[in-house]
């Protein structure tokens, strides 16, 4: 109830028992106690309220103001605090302390998600999982901004606020909530063919995860490590759940949606709660600066995968959630990710969808936090020290001393020190060209990956896909939608098609000749970074 948090020496009291008595006191948030939180100051007792009740007024006003925006997407998570440490240090390639310290245990907030529904839809659906993880090292935070699927619905960031307006609620009825069965995301799926890869995820058991201590994250975009020679290596991140990867099957979602809409919330909150902390591993797939173009796609187009046959997956380091936020609303809801939260050793790379998602994270939060301050936040602050000439804004709570703040000055005792070493350094690439809104050759082929993940399914999971399409598409109202979902598919499999097309009520397309040009890889084997168990 009380809600002291600093400054109390300076009120001490001289008897300890008055004081604990003065704290169970309810008191207006000017620290003046309250006589009566139930009946308002009226003129008479069946009187008008009056204005002269500061109280009424001060407590009706802040609960007015309770709600801030929900996220634009991913607005309903479940948070939880925990360890990071590196068990195979990667020095080699970076100079990330986290990454390369065995002695070094990081602090970390972790945030899972759904994507399209609001922040009281249920947890069950059929959607994309965020896995945010914000790492408070001693060098800065570092947030690693990712999804259970590795890789998205779209290229090129600019195609974000269309994807989203089609996945989300229909703009006239607001209608459906948290679902992918309706028109305009299969109207957006149809016309997009780059979505086809994601879409085979989507409509995968992936998409329904049992757990979210059972399910896998992946960093999706392709970065970089850097080491002290300035060497960069491209690296794609991966969270490997120690349960394994398990998945609830189309009807236990629906069942449970209805029963207990907040099942993976609950369950994440009751594993930690009972000391049955979530573990995975992190994995890192490590591809050498030569190699950039020896794949058959483009490693900066984030619908592929760099396929593990090819480039094995590390295990590099193990992450556990052992302990519950204390306030959902301080932590969880107020946790802001951003891609752009780096630290020395770590850094991106010129992927379209990763550049835009440079902007938009802090861009959002500046509206849905209320400024410039919300790194002063507990969740949001870094462990490492902050120093700097940033000032004033709303909800400024630093204290910040001095006369100057500006750079350089030689007053106040001078500026913080600048200096390289230590310094968070941008990876020097070489960039040119002209200035053009074309996307690269590199990036047309959206198919192959989609045809690998199908073939890659038993005989269930398939059925499982089929019947999800079915569904799905089966809701859409345009008949002409349908068709054009069926003849994308039919660049997938035609097998696929032909089931997909007899439950949905179209024409079954006819075979195609499947050639999207795949070769194989070109790797330098001797390049190559290996894992530790080949
Ligand atoms: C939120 C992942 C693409 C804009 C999130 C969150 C995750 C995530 C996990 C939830 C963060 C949290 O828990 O607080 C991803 C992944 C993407 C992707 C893996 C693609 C690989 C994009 C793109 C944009 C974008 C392309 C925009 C251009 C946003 C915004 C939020 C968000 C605005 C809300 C952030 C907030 O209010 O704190 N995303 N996202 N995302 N994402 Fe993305």
């Amino acid at each position: 109830m009380t809600h002291h948090t600093s400054d109390d020496k300076n009120h001490a009291l001289t008897d300890d028992r008055v004081k604990a008595d003065e704290r169970a006191r309810l008191t207006t948030d000017q620290g003046t106690r309250v006589s009566d939180t139930d009946n308002s100051l009226r003129a008479g007792e069946r009187g008008p309220t009056l204005m002269d009740d500061f109280h009424m007024r001060e407590k009706i006003t802040h609960f007015d103001h309770e709600r801030i925006p929900e996220r634009v997407v991913h607005a309903r998570g479940a948070g939880a605090y925990g360890k990071f440490q590196v068990t195979s240090p990667l020095t080699e390639f970076t100079t990330a302390e986290f990454l390369t310290d065995p002695k070094v245990e990081t602090s970390v907030f972790v945030r899972f998600s759904t994507v399209a529904g609001s922040r009281g839809s249920a947890d069950t659906v059929r959607d994309v999982r965020g896995f945010a993880v914000k790492f408070y090292t001693r060098q800065g935070n570092f947030d690693l901004v990712g999804n259970n699927m590795p890789v998205f619905f779209i290229q090129d960031g600019i195609k974000f606020p269309d994807f989203v307006h089609a996945v989300k609620p229909e703009p006239n009825n607001e209608i459906p909530q948290a679902s992918s069965a309706h028109d305009t995301l299969w109207d957006f799926v149809g016309l997009q063919p780059e979505t086809t890869h994601m879409m085979m995820w989507m409509m995968s058991d992936r998409a329904l995860p049992r757990s979210y201590r059972m399910m896998q994250g992946f960093g999706v975009h392709t970065f970089r490590l850097v080491n002290a020679e300035g060497k960069s290596t491209f690296v794609k991140f991966h969270w490997i759940p120690r349960l394994g990867t398990h998945s609830l099957v189309w009807d236990e979602t629906q069942k449970i949606a209805g029963m207990d809409p907040d099942f993976n919330r609950r369950d994440l909150w009751e594993s930690i709660e009972s000391g049955d902390f979530p573990e995975w591993d992190l994995g890192v797939q490590l591809v050498p600066e030569v190699d950039e173009h020896a794949f058959d796609f483009d490693l900066l187009d984030p619908t592929k995968i760099i396929p593990e046959e090819i480039v094995p997956v590390r295990l590099v380091g193990r992450l556990v959630l052992d302990r519950n936020p204390d306030n959902f609303f301080a932590e969880t809801e107020q946790v802001a990710f951003h891609l752009g939260n780096l630290v020395p050793g770590v850094d991106v790379t010129d992927d379209p969808l990763l550049q835009a998602r440079l902007f938009s994270y802090l861009d959002t939060q500046l509206i849905r936090l209320g400024g410039p301050n919300f790194p002063q936040l507990p969740v949001n602050r870094p462990l490492a020290e902050v120093r700097n000439h940033q000032r004033d804004g709303y909800h400024q709570s630093a204290l910040h001393q001095g006369q100057a703040a500006y750079h350089p000055n030689s007053l106040s005792g001078g500026c913080p020190a600048i200096a390289e070493q230590g310094a968070y350094v941008h990876y020097p690439e070489h960039v040119a060209g002209p200035k053009i809104r074309k996307r690269a050759e590199s990036f047309a082929d959206h198919y192959s990956q989609a045809t690998l993940f199908w073939n890659s399914m038993s005989a269930w999971e398939k059925e499982h896909i089929v019947a999800a399409f079915r569904f799905e598409l089966g809701k859409v109202t345009h008949l002409h939608v349908r068709e054009r979902v069926v003849a994308n598919l039919n660049n997938v499999d035609h097998d696929l098609a032909v089931e997909v097309a007899q439950g949905v009520g179209v024409a079954p397309p006819e075979e195609k000749t499947l050639n999207h040009g795949r070769s194989s890889p070109a790797l330098s084997q001797s390049r190559q970074p290996q894992s530790p168990d080949t």
